[in-house]
């Protein structure tokens, strides 16, 4: 069975971006590949997080993640911090990459901003993390947003090093697996950036946790152009933020956006934006309950997270253990 390894940062509440680009497409997996989903902790405090704050996420995300439909018993679930195969390797990994490589990610320039001097180290190697995160599994296949795609590039140019200058067949090459019509959902101020749970603006996201007010007045706000919705998809083409609100309603209705259209187009905004937050309401409400059913016990959903983390480390750590033979240590 193909082995599947993808990860979130806790870094705030999962948006709708995630969870559409990313977790619901996790859920098939658990069925049909050897999956492992991991919390990235580590990731995250490449840019500050508040201590107690960073706790409180780490359990949210997991909480979400099974409320989403992550079944621990059916893929590995952890905490990345827990397992220590993930930080052995990225050094060795620190040592492989080369700064001409980190230099061309634009994730980087886009996170450090303007003041690039005063980013964290962690910020500029982390995509050296995340090539150790997947091949500490010998994963071959990661799903992810198309944000992600460099950084895959990445693990596969580190890879192949490796078995190149330690002069071994040892990791395997990584294919990115991108799904879904929603593969990347926009802010709902700008439709040109993409959604993201980090952004300084809470009306730029759907988080999976807001309610029908806050979704209603979000949706409401979302930035739109004055002419009505086309009437085919071409229609969308120079119109980024309809484009992305008829997008985000064909994912979550499980459909494509000409059948969106079939059903919308000649519509004013403020009838679809009606209709899309009472989809969304719809949509994410059982996902709610139940994450607040999970939260009730924090002590059961620790339980299950070690448990994750033990499973991991019974596969990454035979590998890294190698790896570190390899290099000599
Ligand atoms: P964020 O930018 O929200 O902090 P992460 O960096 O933690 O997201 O990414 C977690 C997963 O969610 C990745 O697989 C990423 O590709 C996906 N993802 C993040 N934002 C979006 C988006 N706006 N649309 C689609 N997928 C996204
Ligand atoms: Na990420």
């Amino acid at each position: 069975m193909q082995r599947v390894f993808s990860g979130i940062q806790p870094s705030g509440i999962p948006t709708l971006g995630n969870y559409l680009g990313a977790i619901r497409n996790w859920v098939p997996l658990q069925e049909t590949h050897d999956a492992i989903y991991c919390v990235v902790d580590l990731h995250a405090i490449t840019v500050w997080q508040d201590p107690k704050q960073l706790a409180t996420q780490t359990r949210e995300m997991a909480a979400a993640l099974i409320a989403c439909g992550l079944d621990p018993r059916r893929c590995i679930l952890f905490v990345q911090s827990h397992v220590q195969a993930h930080t052995r390797l990225a050094w060795i990994f620190n040592c492989v990459a080369r700064l001409g490589w980190l230099n061309r990610m634009t994730q980087f320039k886009d996170k450090a901003g303007k003041d690039r001097e005063a980013a964290s180290s962690g910020l500029y190697v982390y995509p050296n993390l995340m090539a150790a995160d997947i091949l500490a599994y010998k994963a071959t296949l990661v799903p992810v947003g198309d944000d992600q795609k460099q950084h895959l590039e990445l693990a596969n140019d580190i890879a192949e090093k490796f078995n190149h200058d330690y002069g071994v067949d040892f990791f395997p090459h990584i294919d990115p697996l991108i799904q879904g019509v929603a593969a990347r959902v926009m802010s709902l101020r700008d439709g040109t950036r993409k959604m993201s749970k980090s952004d300084a603006s809470d009306q730029s996201r759907i988080n999976l946790t807001d309610d029908h007010d806050a979704i209603a007045l979000k949706i409401r706000r979302a930035k739109t152009d004055p002419e009505p919705l086309p009437e085919q998809v071409n229609g969308l083409e120079a119109r980024p933020e309809a484009r992305n609100l008829v997008g985000i309603l064909a994912a979550i209705s499980g459909t494509l956006p000409e059948n969106v259209l079939r059903e919308h187009g000649g519509k004013g905004f403020g009838a679809f934006k009606e209709v899309l937050c009472e989809a969304l309401v719809a949509h994410l409400a059982p996902i709610q309950g139940e994450m607040a059913r999970l939260l009730g016990d924090p002590a059961a959903l620790d339980a299950a997270l070690r448990l994750g983390a033990e499973r991991a480390e019974a596969i990454a750590d035979p590998i890294v253990a190698e790896v570190e033979r390899l290099v000599g240590f």
